[in-house]
């Protein structure tokens, strides 16, 4: 009886830890980023973090850290330009990310989801308006 309900209780954490990982995304279906959020989550979300997809790809702390390990997008803000600059380039640097992961239309959906979600946990801080003068 006992090994019977353990197997039971084992099972049901299965299928409740499955549930977790099929969730991911969080944004609408007809939202017109659901597209680029799932592409995100298949193709970024190991090297990068981004909670609206449950991605967690980037690194949690000095220790552990790997080379893969690319920028949060929770906290990092891309706009279009860069995003589809680094898919196509494979990062900033080019050194690490594999370049056109996500290709065509692909690029455009991701870029534009990124461009909409990344950045959200940033940290505001005031803007100073400067004077810059060349003279
Ligand atoms: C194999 C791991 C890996 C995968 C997969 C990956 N990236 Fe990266 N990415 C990196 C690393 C590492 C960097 C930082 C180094 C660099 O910029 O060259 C980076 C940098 C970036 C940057 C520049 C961020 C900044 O502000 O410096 C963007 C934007 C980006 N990735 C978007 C994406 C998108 C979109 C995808 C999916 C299509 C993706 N990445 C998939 C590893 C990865």
């Amino acid at each position: 009886m006992k090994v019977a309900v353990t197997t039971i209780l084992l099972l049901l954490c299965a299928v409740a830890l499955g549930a977790c990982g099929s969730q991911g995304v969080q944004i609408a279906k007809r939202s017109p980023y659901y597209r680029g959020a799932v592409l995100f989550r298949d193709h970024c979300s190991g090297c990068h973090t981004l909670s609206s997809v449950g991605a967690q790809g980037s690194a949690t702390s000095i220790a552990n850290r790997v080379k893969t390990n690319g920028p949060n997008f929770n906290i990092r803000k891309e706009n279009v330009e860069q995003a589809l600059y680094a898919i196509r380039n494979g990062g900033f640097s080019g050194a690490i990310m594999p370049e056109n992961i996500v290709v065509g239309p692909n690029a455009k959906d991701v870029a534009a989801f990124l461009a909409a979600y990344s950045g959200r946990s940033a940290q505001k801080v005031p803007a100073t308006n400067i004077t810059l003068s060349t003279k």
